[in-house]
This record gives C-alpha cells, structure tokens and sequence, in this order.
C-alpha cells in the first residue's frame, strides 16, 4: 500500500518534504487527518529520513463530518471498523508509526505546552472562517517553529481572512500557507 491508495485529500506531497527536510528531530502535529492520506505520507517520510520526529494526529474522527462528504467503505474489512480504526489500520498498512490522538481540536491543545511543537499543519474545515481563526489562536503559542495549512486559495476567501489577520509575512505555495514562528 501506499498513500495514494489511500482516499482524502492531500496534494502538498513537496511541501511535507521540506519540513522533514527542515528538522532533524521533533515534534510534528497535524491537525485533521481522515483516513491517513496526509498523514500517512508524512510518517513515511519521516520513517525513511531515519529522523527522531515523533507525528501526533489529531482528529476527532466524527461520523457527522464523514457522512458530510459520504464516507464509503471500499472493502468489507473496512466496514467493520470506525474511521479512526480505518486510519490505524492504514498505518499499520504502512508501516508507519503515529500517535493517533481522537479529540476534538480545541481541547486537544490543552495536551501541549507552550513551544512544544516545531511543525504544526492545519486542515480541517476551508469553508469555517470562526474555526480556523480559533484553532490558529489557540495553537500558535505551542508551535516554536513552522505554524502551516492548506486551502489558502480564493475559492476559500474566509480561510485566507483568518490566516492574513493572524498573520503578517507568510509564505505560501500551492495553496498551502506557513509562518515561521521564531522569526517573529
Ligand atoms: C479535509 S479532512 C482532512 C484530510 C486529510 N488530511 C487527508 O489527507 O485526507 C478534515 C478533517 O478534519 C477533521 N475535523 C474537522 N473539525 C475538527 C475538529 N474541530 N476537531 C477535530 N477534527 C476535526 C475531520 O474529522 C476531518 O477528518
């Protein structure tokens, strides 16, 4: 198996590059992961640069959000697990190790402390300008080094709104966003 085999939404495969190449140990979190398509790429790599970087998952995994978007099972086995148990079993599938961490996002940051993490991505709702406002707010003290997300693009006018006004000198690429934390 590989990622791509694995169905969501992910196409920033470059952009995950540069960070794994950017760090030589840490800590990553990623912060909306499906069924492991994102994160599934990115635990490899980290697996095959042979770097001390631990990957934290979070998601909360919740059956409403997957039925938004139609949650098809593609084989039987699948339809005898949850989506976080699709996710793990993914992993698994790839060998990778993660730390799958199934919390709602804005209760998740009470597991960090204040720069703890040195690449934090963010996709979660494009579309929610109050939610990505919120988790930028409450998760930008944890992060001492790369704070990043996707969907900065126009068809998501709400999503650069929150990004610009939390924000002065980002870079972005592709439709992902990302500012260094310990240049400010
Ligand atoms: C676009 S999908 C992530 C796609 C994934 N990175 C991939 O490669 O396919 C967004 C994810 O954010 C999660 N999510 C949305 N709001 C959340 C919240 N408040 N707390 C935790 N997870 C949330 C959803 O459950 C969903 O899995």
């Amino acid at each position: 198996m590989k990622h791509i085999d694995i169905r969501g939404w992910f196409n920033h495969e470059s952009f995950y590059d540069m960070m794994v190449g950017r760090f030589s140990s840490g800590l990553f979190v990623e912060l909306g992961c499906w069924l492991g398509r994102s994160s599934g790429y990115l635990g490899t790599k980290i697996k095959e640069s042979g770097k001390d970087i631990v990957l934290d998952c979070i998601d909360d995994w919740s059956l409403k959000f997957y039925s938004k978007f139609g949650l098809e099972y593609s084989t039987p086995d699948e339809e005898k697990l949850s989506p976080v148990g699709i996710f793990k079993s993914n992993m698994d599938e790839l060998g990778v190790k993660v730390n799958a961490i199934q919390m709602d996002v804005r209760e998740a940051v009470k597991l960090y402390k204040d720069k703890s993490i040195d690449f934090l991505m963010i996709d979660l709702a494009p579309d929610d300008y109050s939610l990505t406002k919120e988790v930028i707010d409450l998760w930008t003290p944890k992060v001492r080094g790369v704070i990043a997300g996707k969907d900065y693009l126009e068809k998501f006018p709400t999503l650069r709104q929150a990004v610009d006004e939390s924000f002065k000198g980002i870079k972005t690429e592709k439709g992902v966003w990302w500012f260094e934390t310990n240049k400010s």
